[in-house]
């Protein structure tokens, strides 16, 4: 049961006889779309603050088939060929995510911001994948299906600073809205999806996608803020 008014989500245990109850900060119910959830998960603000200069980070979790994929793409997957994984259909209109609506209003605040503040911004997009305890690169060609599941893998390194950093990661420029979504859909497609019984399109792995901003005061070039979304 959810009770968006009451922030709370309670659930039937059998062995108990009772229902457990658990609160959140936001509880947003099943009648919500897209948009909604976008606009109540505070992913306005968030990205704004990316654009301003500081990280963050937007994390779905849950069990399989909960819906973290839909949420984060808003992608519907066809079945093209039986025994083939299934395919990303990319058209999703009201649909769509919260990547690729965050994507767009990034990009929105950016240009808002580099004419009012006399910036120049410039966004880089990685896209990797954790499947079974490795990392590989989903913007990086060679890293296609069936290779994924055998290849070695890319290493994590921490730096002194706690910073983690992927090593070899391909990093692009991206100078639209348009180049980052033509790499999320690449690296979607190099995504292992694999099907078991709980969910067909079931992506059984993490993804991670980054956004780098930079962004340099024109009127003095050493001074770089960097930030991450
Ligand atoms: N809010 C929603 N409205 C309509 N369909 C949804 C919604 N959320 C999820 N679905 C559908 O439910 C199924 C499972 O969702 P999804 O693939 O997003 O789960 P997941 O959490 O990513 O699972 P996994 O961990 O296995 O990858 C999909 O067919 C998806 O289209
Ligand atoms: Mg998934």
């Amino acid at each position: 049961m959810v009770d968006s008014g009451a922030k709370g989500v309670s659930a039937w245990n059998d062995r108990t006889n009772s229902y457990k109850n658990a609160e959140f900060d936001i509880v947003i119910d099943q009648a919500a779309q897209q948009g909604r959830v976008f606009e109540l998960a505070g992913l306005h603000d968030l990205v704004k603050h990316v654009a301003e200069g500081y990280h963050a980070t937007v994390f779905a979790y849950g069990q399989t088939g909960s819906g973290k994929t839909y949420t984060m793409e808003g992608y519907k997957y066809k079945v093209e060929q039986p025994g083939k994984a299934p395919q990303a259909q990319f058209e999703c209109g009201e649909n769509e995510g919260i990547v690729p609506r965050s994507v767009r209003l990034l990009f929105d605040l950016i240009k808002q911001q580099s004419n009012l503040q006399k910036k120049k911004f410039t966004v880089y997009c990685s896209y990797l994948q954790v499947y079974k305890e490795k990392i590989y690169d989903l913007l990086n060609k060679s890293h296609v299906k069936g290779v994924v599941a055998d290849g070695p893998g890319l290493k994590l390194k921490w730096s002194k600073n706690d910073v983690f950093s992927v090593e070899n990661l391909y990093t692009f420029e991206c100078k639209t809205v348009d180049d980052v979504m033509a790499l999320y859909h690449f690296g979607i497609k190099n995504k292992v999806v694999a099907s078991h019984n709980m969910n067909n399109s079931s992506s059984r792995s993490h993804s991670m996608l980054s956004l780098t901003v930079e962004q340099v005061e024109v009127s003095n070039l050493d001074n770089v803020v960097v930030s991450k979304l």
